[in-house]
C-alpha cells in the first residue's frame, strides 16, 4: 500500500493531534461495572484522533488491558446495547405478557422503522434473523430457479453465502460458476468484467459480498447496474458492511442483501436483517409460506422470536446514529491507515488490503508477513499482548486479519506493531 491510498483526512489528523507514533493511554477502565447507562452520554465525535474518541470508548465494558481486534468476526455492544437486553428479559420475566407486547411494539414501531430509516429501505422490505447466514439462506432458496439456470458468485464468499447455492445446485439441478477474484482486488471495472464475461443465456442471477471476510469492497452499484440491463438479479452478502460505512441500500440497486447486525453496528449476538428490494417479490419469494402475495410475501421466518435480543437493537441503532456514520468511518480509516502505515515500516510484512478507498472496506486490514503462519501468529498475539485478531488462510493467502473500530486506539495498534517486528 503506498502512502497516495493513505486517505487525506486521517494525515491531517495525524499532524493535527501530532499522534503519530505517540502512545495513548486511553484505557476502557472509566467504565463504571455495574453502570450499564451511559457513564458519559454519548456526545457526537468532532474529529478522528483518540482524543475524540476517549469518552465514547468508556462506553464499552472491555476487560482492562485487553485489546479486541477482531470485529470482523463479532461485534463488541456498548454498555446501553448490554443494558437494553438485561431490561428486556427483565420485563418478559416481571410481567410476560405486557412485557412481550412492548418488547413486539418496539420492535415494529421502532427497531424496524430505525433500520429502514439507517439503510434506505422500505420498513415492509425487510425482516429480522438470527445473522447474515440465515438471510443469506433464505435469499439464494427464495430465489424462483428452475433446473439448468445458472448463478454467478465468486471465489471470495463465505461459508454462509456459498453453501446456500450448493444446496440448490445439489437440490434443484441449477448451476454455481464460480468466478476467480484476485486478492487483492486490482480495479472496480475488473471485478465487473468478470462478472459481465461470465454471463450466459442460462444466467438469472449474481451473488456476491458487498465487503468480503478480508475487508475488499466490491463495486455493488456497478454489478447491479450491469446486472439489471441484462435482466439478471443481485443478491447480496452485506454482512461485513453494515455499520463500517453509510449504505443505502435502495441506491445500490441490488434485488436482496443479508446483513448482520452483530458486526459493526454493535447489535447484540443473534441480530440480522434480509432485505428483499418489492419489486423483486415476484421472483425472490417467501421459504416459509406458500400463499403469498406481492402486498403479503411473508418472507420472515415464523415463530416466537428472541423478543428482548431484538428489541435492543434500538440501543445499537440510537448508538451508532449519535455517533454519525460518516464520523465512524472516517474514525475506521484512520485507524486502519494508522495500522497500514506502521506495517509497512515492518521488514517482511506484505500488506494485501486494496490500495485505494474504493477497493478496501475502513475496518479490516489484511497482511502476510515472512515466515509467520497466520494460525499460529494468533494465538502467540493473544498470549504475549492480550490482543484478539484473526488469521485469514484463504484467498491463497497466509494472512492474519486486524479488523479495529471505532473504539480502538492508536496505543493498542503501536503495541501490536511492535509485538509483530
Ligand atoms: C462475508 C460474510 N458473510 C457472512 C457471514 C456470516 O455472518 P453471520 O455470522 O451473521 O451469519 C460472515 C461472518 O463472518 C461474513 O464475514
Amino acid at each position: 500500500m503506498s502512502k497516495k491510498s493513505l486517505s487525506k483526512f486521517s494525515r491531517r489528523s495525524f499532524m493535527k493531534s501530532g499522534l503519530v507514533g505517540a502512545v495513548s493511554t486511553i484505557l476502557p477502565g472509566d467504565y463504571i461495572e455495574g453502570n450499564t447507562e451511559e457513564l458519559y452520554p454519548v456526545i457526537t465525535p468532532t474529529g478522528t484522533d483518540d482524543t475524540d474518541w476517549q469518552k465514547v470508548r468508556s462506553q464499552f465494558i472491555l476487560e482492562r488491558g485487553v485489546t479486541y481486534m477482531n470485529n470482523a468476526s463479532l461485534g463488541m455492544p456498548p454498555a446501553v446495547v448490554i443494558n437494553a437486553v438485561k431490561k428486556g428479559y427483565e420485563a418478559i420475566s416481571s410481567e410476560p405478557l405486557h412485557g412481550k407486547h412492548d418488547l413486539q411494539e418496539q420492535i415494529a414501531k421502532k427497531v424496524m422503522p430505525g433500520l429502514a430509516n439507517m439503510f434506505g429501505t422500505q420498513t415492509d422490505e425487510i425482516v429480522l434473523t438470527r445473522n447474515a447466514s440465515e438471510a443469506l439462506h433464505m435469499q439464494a432458496t427464495g430465489l424462483i430457479l428452475k433446473p439448468g439456470d445458472e448463478v454467478i458468485i465468486t471465489t471470495q464468499e463465505h461459508p454462509a453465502g456459498l453453501g446456500p447455492w450448493m444446496y440448490r445446485q445439489e437440490r434443484d439441478g441449477i448451476k454455481v460458476k464460480q468466478i476467480f477474484i484476485p486478492s487483492p482486488l486490482t480495479s472496480e471495472s475488473d471485478v465487473v468484467e468478470r462478472f459481465s464475461k461470465a454471463i450466459t443465456p442460462k444466467t438469472k442471477a449474481l451473488s456476491f459480498c458487498h465487503v468480503t471476510r478480508g475487508g475488499h469492497l466490491y463495486p455493488v452499484k456497478q454489478l447491479a447496474a450491469m446486472a439489471r440491463k441484462r435482466g439478471l438479479l443481485t443478491l447480496v452478502d452485506g454482512a461485513q458492511a453494515v455499520g463500517q460505512f453509510p449504505i443505502d441500500i435502495h441506491e445500490l440497486g441490488c434485488d436482496a442483501y443479508a446483513v448482520s447486525l452483530h458486526k459493526w453496528i454493535l447489535a447484540p449476538a443473534g441480530t440480522g436483517f434480509l432485505y428483499i428490494r418489492r419489486d423483486a417479490r415476484d421472483r425472490i419469494k417467501s421459504v416459509f409460506a406458500a400463499d403469498t402475495t406481492l402486498e403479503s410475501p411473508r418472507i420472515e421466518p415464523p415463530g416466537t422470536k428472541d423478543f428482548p435480543i431484538r428489541a435492543a437493537i434500538l440501543a445499537a441503532l440510537n448508538f451508532a446514529n449519535k455517533l454519525g456514520q460518516e464520523n465512524i468511518e472516517k474514525r475506521c480509516r484512520f485507524l486502519s491507515d494508522y495500522l497500514k502505515d506502521g506495517l509497512e515500516k515492518i521488514q517482511g510484512v506484505t500488506l494485501l488490503s486494496g490500495a485505494s478507498l474504493s477497493l478496501s472496506a475502513p475496518g479490516s486490514t489484511i497482511f502476510e508477513k515472512d515466515g509467520l503462519d497466520a494460525m499460529e501468529a494468533v494465538p502467540l498475539i493473544e498470549n504475549k499482548i492480550k490482543t484478539h485478531i484473526d488469521e485469514h488462510q484463504r484467498d491463497g493467502h497466509n494472512a492474519i486479519r486486524v479488523s479495529t473500530h471505532f473504539y480502538n486506539n492508536t496505543g493498542e495498534i503501536d503495541s501490536l506493531l511492535s509485538a509483530l517486528s
